[in-house]
């Protein structure tokens, strides 16, 4: 049964969306059809296509009451819009449907698993909020929630957890049948645990296991959990809240964690090995995983940071997107992303260089956009160089760039002169382990972000940048020496 407020977001969606040119959007990342998204929910394998939701406030470009968007994709390039999946319609989620995951069942119906989220006043007049998981099932495009909800609620949770930050439930399911989730909680130091539930049959859940936790060295709350098997490894993701900056590793704020270890999954351990930040960029959160059709692991993450979610360009209809969907693999014991290798068919035209010696700025012909993607290979041309700048979305008053200073080891991405008026954080540096004294950067560019592979893939950063789209130049810069570069640069042409 479709509610009353599923019919109006479905109706406004109807009525408004198509006064936005697709010229206001990104033309290969997805966004929300009208209003304000933050995070990818849902990743998930149904019927032979990959389906994704995501939060989704329709009504004004600022978060407010969570709905459920839907999109749906064979090949993670081109995005076809579905009809909104879940409203805020019930006593349980009545202040939002929060995040969550999805699977496909046996008889075919897909299964949602989200955050409902309601508040109710005390007996001496606070505002208490309560979270609990849920449970939707449909056919792919509509849903019905679970007479049954919430299925698993305050009551379920082990002693010291939190009632109010208990979100995000990431669901999969075992060989055996068995139906799994972590969620996301906070222990009484008010830091960050990820919490193991388990299901016979994905509708009675109960407690299983704390998978980790931190105390207040990695962030507080520990938000959108993923757990995986990945090249004979296992990750665990998340993002927390009220980082704490360590070295250049990682910033204040919503970070994106990356924890590397091996799961015992009967006895329901899990050991810690190696932590490591997940994207080293300004605008990257809320990550989730799905395992694709011919066994790739794929993740998506929301393109964009709390902090300064605020800051929106002036009259703008649509805000947040989401990242490139990216390949994860395991090498020397790191997390590895690429973007997906479908991006390849989309590659239009070719402008190759090799071996350019660069000493002070120059242009490459044919090497310009702001729909790309870019693969620039930099080393010393004999002797040692100060830096090496790659600047982008540049016109007479605007650039971003990425530099290299060699003698540290450190890539520094500044987009303070990309166009932005507001007073954030627009600069983030970070090491890198360059290869036999050379270093190498692929860009994908889609008119409003830029994002960063280093090394093939050994880090990602990830950055939106405000710049008009008529700022499209590419120039390559050397300091205090020369370098040699290798450039193979690719526009991005979805009509092939
Ligand atoms: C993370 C988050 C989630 C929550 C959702 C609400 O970005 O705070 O923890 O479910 O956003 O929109």
């Amino acid at each position: 049964m479709t509610s009353e407020k599923l019919r109006q977001a479905r109706d406004f969606e109807a009525k408004y969306m198509p006064f936005i040119p697709d010229a206001e959007r990104p033309l290969f990342h997805v966004t929300g059809g009208i209003g304000w998204i933050n995070d990818p929910n849902g990743f998930s394998c149904y019927k032979g296509e990959y389906h994704l939701f995501y939060q989704y406030h329709p009504y004004s470009t600022k978060w407010g009451p969570m709905h459920w968007g839907h999109v749906k994709t064979r090949n993670f390039i081109r995005w076809e819009r579905l009809p909104v999946a879940l409203a805020p319609d019930t006593e349980y989620d009545q202040n939002g449907c929060f995040s969550g995951s999805a699977l496909e069942l046996d008889d075919g119906r897909q299964l949602l698993m989200y955050t409902g989220v309601h508040r109710k006043r005390s007996d001496d007049g606070v505002l208490e909020e309560y979270q609990t998981q849920c449970v939707a099932i449909g056919d792919g495009a509509d849903y019905e929630k679970y007479e049954g909800n919430p299925v698993l609620t305050g009551a379920d949770l082990p002693e010291g957890s939190s009632v109010l930050d208990f979100r995000d439930p990431k669901i999969w399911r075992e060989e055996n049948g068995l139906f799994r989730a972590v969620v996301g909680n906070r222990t009484e130091d008010g830091s960050g645990a990820i919490l193991l539930f388990e299901s016979e049959d994905g509708l009675r859940w109960h407690f299983a296991a704390v998978i980790d936790r931190c105390r207040n060295e990695y962030g507080k709350m520990w938000e959108c959990p993923d757990f995986f098997p990945l090249d004979g490894k296992q990750v665990l993701l998340t993002s927390p809240q009220e980082m704490l900056a360590l070295g250049l590793e990682f910033h204040a704020g919503y970070g994106a964690l990356c924890l590397i270890g091996d799961w015992d999954g009967e006895a329901r351990k899990f050991t810690r090995e190696k932590v490591q930040s997940l994207d080293y960029g300004i605008d990257f959160y809320a990550a989730q995983t799905l395992r694709a059709y011919d066994g790739r692991r794929i993740m998506i993450a929301w393109m964009q940071n709390w902090t300064n979610s605020n800051c929106q360009p002036y009259r703008a209809r649509t805000f947040g997107q989401m990242t490139l969907p990216r390949e994860l693999s395991i090498r020397d014991g790191r997390l590895v992303q690429n973007p997906v290798r479908e991006l390849e068919a989309y590659h239009g035209h070719r402008a190759a260089y090799s071996d350019v010696l660069v000493t002070g700025e120059t242009n490459l012909p044919g090497v310009s956009g702001r729909v790309l993607d870019m693969t620039v290979t930099v080393r010393p041309a004999g002797g040692m160089y100060h830096a090496f700048r790659l600047n982008v979305a540049k016109d007479g008053e605007h650039v971003t760039y990425i530099r290299y200073k060699p003698e540290m080891n450190v890539i520094r991405v500044d987009r303070s002169r990309c166009g932005i008026r507001y007073d954030v954080v627009h600069v983030r540096e970070f090491q890198v382990r360059p290869r036999n004294g050379e270093l190498k950067l692929r860009l994908v560019m889609d008119r409003q972000s830029l994002e960063l592979f280093v090394n093939d893939g050994e880090q990602a950063a990830t950055f939106i940048v405000y710049t008009p789209e008529s700022a499209d130049s590419i120039s390559f810069q050397a300091e205090g020496g020369a370098v040699l570069v290798d450039v193979e640069k690719y526009d991005l042409d979805l009509e092939k």
